[in-house]
């Protein structure tokens, strides 16, 4: 496994371009499905879960190509409706093939997807979406069969509004018989990415982001080409590793528009950001203070995915703050790695308690999952002395070469690739 190795202290400055979204570019891929031809994607990022999903296409029988950032899906020569078990288990998004093999199909083999270990992530909201279309839904020994001759329009309401399932739902009614209300929606920006991407094939969508979505049915979809969105959890990421480090950093090719919640976190804590339309300048001088009260919740609340890098952020600033987790039970394993390098936070069922302390210090900690493994690379670059990041395939799973991200602002981050790896990939 590799490991990222990290002389910390330094102050981050410089200029990085933030590349495409993964929760994007992973539901836009799966709809590619829908419509029979090349569809051309640009500003798709080179991520291990992008790598999987493209994977799993072409197990499905479709030709896949990524250079730089494009990729071309043709799914011309598709035939084939069972999702891998191997592949299944490797991300959670591969859920996402679902919708699209069941429309295009008529019928869908899926396992219970697997995923970062953040909670329970159950698959019910999809389920249960996909029956109200007419789906009739068999799980034996983890094996998930769903069949469904026609799809028809129907009214799903979401008892949580679940980004995978509204993306599921919208991408098994693009192409279904009436129409299909989705009232209490997920609101993300990935959903209105979604929507456009197959707006763009000629399906008849309107409402995302808002919290109810009208899929009018049509009866063919298109293929065609698009840009993904920018990737917003990527760009919070490098934002409050700008301003732990007391750096300036200049993020172009984002959408500030995508990151409220954390621009006002953010603010309060002391950080200075300028906006200027998909450029951003992150500015932290002094020591970041306090922010007495966190609560991620759904979109446009604050992100689960930005959560444990802001309690990095949180256990260097003056004074006490509370960060409550509302959207995954499992989402603090980061708490005891940031314990490891100095941090004073204590944990209340979902409630993490986060005392400042004026440093950290480096230490050997490990990636538990994504967004946990960026943390610990942003206390990395904020400790005094050496840290090393283990399990970094977790952190590659949504964010293009991390260390070469943070090495243009000027950061001592090295990544080390095991050799018997090194011989494997020079196979
Ligand atoms: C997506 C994002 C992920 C982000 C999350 C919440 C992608 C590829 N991933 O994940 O990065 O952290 O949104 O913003 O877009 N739930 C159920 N039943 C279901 C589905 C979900 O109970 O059928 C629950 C989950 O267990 C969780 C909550 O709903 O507690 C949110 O999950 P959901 O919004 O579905 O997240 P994902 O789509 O998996």
């Amino acid at each position: 496994m590799d490991k990222l190795v990290i002389e910390g202290g330094k102050s981050l400055s410089g200029t990085v371009r933030i590349h495409g979204a993964k929760n994007a570019a992973l539901p836009i891929l799966a709809a590619s499905l829908l419509a029979d031809g090349e569809v051309n994607l640009t500003n798709v990022p080179h991520l291990l879960d992008i790598e999987v999903m493209l994977n799993i296409l072409s197990r499905l029988g479709c030709q896949t190509r990524h250079e730089q950032e494009n990729v071309i899906v043709d799914t011309s020569s598709a035939n084939s409706f069972h999702v891998p078990d191997d592949l299944m288990k490797q991300m959670r998004s591969s859920i996402f093939l679902m919708g699209p093999l069941l429309a295009r199909f008529g019928e869908v083999n899926i396992y219970q997807p697997g995923g970062c270990a953040i909670g329970e992530r159950k698959i019910d909201l999809h389920l249960q979406g996909l029956k109200a279309l007419g789906a009739e839904i068999q799980e034996v020994d983890g094996q998930i069969h769903c069949k469904a001759s026609k799809l028809i329009g129907a009214d799903v309401h979401m008892d949580f509004p679940s980004v995978g399932a509204t993306e599921n739902i919208m991408m098994a009614a693009a192409t279904a018989q009436g129409t299909t209300t989705i009232t209490n929606a997920a609101r993300e920006p990935e959903i209105q990415d979604l929507q456009n991407f197959l707006n763009q094939m000629g399906a008849n969508i309107i409402g995302a982001g808002t919290d109810t979505i009208t899929i009018q049915g049509v009866t063919h979809l298109f293929p065609c080409s698009y840009e993904v969105i920018p990737d917003r959890i990527v760009a919070g990421t490098v934002m409050i590793a700008a301003a732990v480090t007391r750096g300036c950093v200049t993020l172009t090719h984002c959408n500030p528009a995508h990151l409220t919640s954390l621009i006002h976190v953010l603010k309060r804590a002391g950080v200075q950001i300028g906006v200027c339309n998909d450029i951003m300048n992150i500015s932290c001088m002094s020591r970041p203070k306090a922010v007495e009260r966190i609560i991620t919740s759904p979109y446009p609340s604050f992100p689960t995915d930005l959560q444990s890098q802001v309690m990095v952020l949180l256990s260097l600033a003056d004074g006490f703050s509370v960060m409550k987790e509302t959207v995954f039970e499992g989402r603090f394993k980061h708490v005891n790695e940031l314990a490891v390098m100095g941090a004073d936070i204590s944990i209340d069922l979902n409630c993490a308690f986060i005392r400042g302390v004026q440093r950290l210090y480096g230490a050997t900690v490990e990636a538990t999952d994504l967004r946990a493994g960026a943390a610990l690379v942003i206390a990395g670059l904020a400790a005094q002395g050496k840290t090393i990041v283990e399990q970094v395939h977790h952190i590659d799973r949504g964010y293009d070469h991390i260390e070469k991200l943070f090495q243009k602002l000027g950061a001592d981050i090295q990544r080390h690739t095991p050799v018997l790896k090194q011989l494997d990939l020079a196979n």
